[in-house]
């Protein structure tokens, strides 16, 4: 990668790998899914029960993912087979991987619309979102570009591609977000939305909360499907997996919670509803845009950091898909690299015609969702949560305690007085608390 071939690339610093895996987490997810999934959900309930399940869960897998990484110094099927040879744990890795690849699919066609919003943004186009993204010839260049863009930037390598994009742009986001919050709160009816989205009200919360909460740490996090295995891969011995982990957890959590906080103080003033749906960001964000002076400049600058931000996520899953082919199958990673663009592209073309262009695949008959809205479903949510169950049970039953303490421990002396805790949680909380999840979803599935 950004050494020789022989050796494995590492990343260039410590800050380096944080910045990396807070750009991995830290995109759409934080800024568009969190907000419409939590307005769906109740709000404040949701909220709360999102911040346990990062606590709880998403910390504990965090910390799995990336000591299995960097012990193996593998892609997800390597690392499983590495640890246990020859054993089916290699099928857990390789779902990771294909599910990398269906989110990679959806996920770059709201990127691409991202994208398309900079220019909405400048040519002063006030079409709806439902309208934007009705229009097919909008929506498949605006995905191709987006794939484009993430494979120019992959085979950079991890050093000057990765790196040195996250390094300038993730704080210039956050300090647009900061300015943008103060004109949000401020507006006419910003404490309606304010105690919806902090004032929780229990009775809210349905067993489909639940499940959306667990999916979206996960999502949020990039946990589940061996991203942050991969890119603990790319650590060395001297980084503190512990602190990494809560710092990247951390920052995450905070963009979430403020672009909340960013959102929901404004639905009142723009007249949009909560359970707006996907389409909620991009219809409240252009109306705090035009209370502001310069609104154009700052809301096509939003959208740009916004895409960057998409960009440092994308980057992860195609990174997670070609280093399972150059690991395992030895490919090229060049061309390992736009084979898996190329999938994407086409896995992603029905996602890209689902918001009006094409009827059914609008509105699938049987899920009664959208096309994107069910892989968004299956593979946002469901599939990583499946991950996960597996990851904590391989970390707590599977690896030899031993072993992943003193791995755990390299970089980050004194772990071993915390590691009960991680690894009760690991081995008893996390898979039993997710498998209760997943069961009552599939109960009301059938049921309903
Ligand atoms: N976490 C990213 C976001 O919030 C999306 C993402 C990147 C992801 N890599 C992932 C999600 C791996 C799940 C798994 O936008």
């Amino acid at each position: 990668m950004s050494s020789s071939p022989t050796e494995r690339g590492e990343w260039s610093s410590k800050i380096g790998f944080i910045l990396a895996a807070a750009g991995s987490a830290i995109g759409l997810g934080n800024i568009w899914r969190f907000p419409y999934t939590a307005g769906e959900n109740g709000g404040a309930a949701f909220l709360f029960l999102y911040l346990l399940c990062i606590l709880f869960i998403g910390l504990p897998v965090m910390i799995a993912e990336l000591s299995i990484g960097r012990r193996t110094r593998k892609d997800p099927v390597g690392a499983f087979d590495a640890i246990k040879p020859k054993s089916p744990w290699r099928l857990i890795g390789f779902m990771g991987v294909f599910t990398g690849l269906a989110i990679l699919a959806y996920y770059c066609v709201i990127a691409g619309v991202t994208v398309g919003y900079i220019a909405k943004t400048v040519s002063y186009n006030t079409t709806s979102f439902s309208e934007y993204t009705a229009n097919p010839l909008m929506t498949i260049p605006l995905l191709l570009l987006f794939v484009v863009l993430t494979v120019l930037v992959v085979q950079g390598g991890v050093r000057n591609g990765i790196e040195r994009w996250a390094k300038i742009l993730m704080p210039l986001l956050l300090i647009l977000m900061v300015v943008l919050i103060i004109r949000s709160v401020t507006l006419e009816g910003a404490s309606r939305g304010l105690s919806f989205y902090l004032k929780p009200d229990f009775s809210k919360i349905t067993g489909k909360t639940f499940l959306a909460a667990l999916g979206q740490a996960f999502f949020s996090l990039s946990l589940g499907m061996g991203a942050m295995i991969t890119y603990g891969s790319y650590l060395s011995k001297k980084d503190n997996i512990v602190t990494s982990g809560i710092f990247v957890s951390f920052f995450d959590t905070l963009i979430a919670v403020m672009a909340g906080l960013l959102i929901f103080p404004a639905l009142f003033f723009a007249g949009v509803s909560p359970d707006a749906g996907p389409g909620l960001v991009f219809e409240v964000l252009p109306v705090i845009f035009a209370k502001l002076p310069g609104g154009t400049l700052i809301g096509a600058s939003f959208f740009l950091l916004l895409s960057v931000a998409a960009l440092t996520s994308t980057i992860s899953l195609l990174e997670v898909v070609t280093a399972y082919l150059v690991d395992e199958k030895h490919i090229l990673r060049k061309r390992a690299v736009w084979f898996v663009a190329a999938v994407a592209f086409l896995f992603g073309i029905p996602s890209a015609l689902s918001f009006g262009a094409v009827e059914w695949l609008s509105d699938l008959p049987l899920v009664g969702m959208s096309f994107f809205g069910f892989m968004d479903w299956l593979f946002g949510n469901v599939m990583l949560a499946v991950g996960a169950v597996f990851i904590s049970i391989f970390f707590g039953w599977v690896w030899k305690r031993v072993k992943s303490t003193t791995e755990i421990e390299e970089g980050c002396p004194g772990y071993s007085a915390w590691a009960p805790v991680i690894l009760f949680l690991l081995r008893f909380f996390c898979p039993i608390a997710i498998a209760i999840v997943l069961f009552f979803k599939f109960k009301d599935l059938i049921a309903g």
